[in-house]
């Protein structure tokens, strides 16, 4: 056990919850490997000078992180400088043009490196129920052609969450 645990803080976007959902899984494990972990949504982080790592996670819609994870990252560029950041998005890739491909996901993180250094990625299949879904979005979802389907491996998310917290305790 170390003296003094490296301090996490995992944030994260989410419109329905999933992304939520992988974060507090995440956050769990992280703290599960003896890790001081926060868990705290993009929109409510303060500041940040205490941690040592960032996990940062937003689902993907029409290709894109969530607009206010983006943000965070803009925003928080000069603070985030120095420290140890991991990002995740979940998606289902409902874009035809787009086919379901991870090389999608990893490139809408690589959109973030403008401003954060990204050291480690992490792509998890996300959910999508059409019931749930806002006006606005029920219609773009229909305009992608997209299917509903629960593609979450929480399984996949922990053995994510494993490799990393190994990392970030021998920071
Ligand atoms: C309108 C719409 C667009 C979406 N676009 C994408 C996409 O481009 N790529 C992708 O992988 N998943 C896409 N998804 C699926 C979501 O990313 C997935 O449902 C995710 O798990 C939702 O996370 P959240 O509940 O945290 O918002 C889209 C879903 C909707 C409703």
């Amino acid at each position: 056990m170390h003296m003094c645990a490296r301090k996490v803080l995992v944030t994260y976007a989410t419109k329905y919850g999933t992304t939520r959902e992988i974060a507090e899984e995440i956050a769990a494990a992280l703290t599960g490997a003896g890790l001081d972990t926060d868990i705290i949504p993009v929109m409510e982080v303060g500041i940040i000078d205490a941690y040592d790592a960032v996990v940062i996670g937003s689902p993907l819609y029409m290709g894109k992180i969530l607009v206010e994870a983006r943000e965070f990252c803009e925003q928080y560029k000069p603070y985030l400088e120095g420290k140890w950041i991991a990002f995740f998005v979940s998606g289902i890739a409902v874009c035809k043009e787009e086919n379901n491909n991870n090389e999608t996901m990893l490139a809408a993180i690589d959109a973030m490196s403008e401003y954060v250094k990204i050291e480690e990625k992490g792509t998890f299949g996300g959910r999508l129920s059409l019931d749930r879904l806002s006006e606005s979005d029920m219609q773009l979802a229909s305009i992608a052609g997209a299917s509903e389907g629960d593609f979450l491996d929480m399984e996949d998310v922990r053995a994510w969450a494993k490799e990393i917290g190994r990392k970030i305790a021998d920071l």
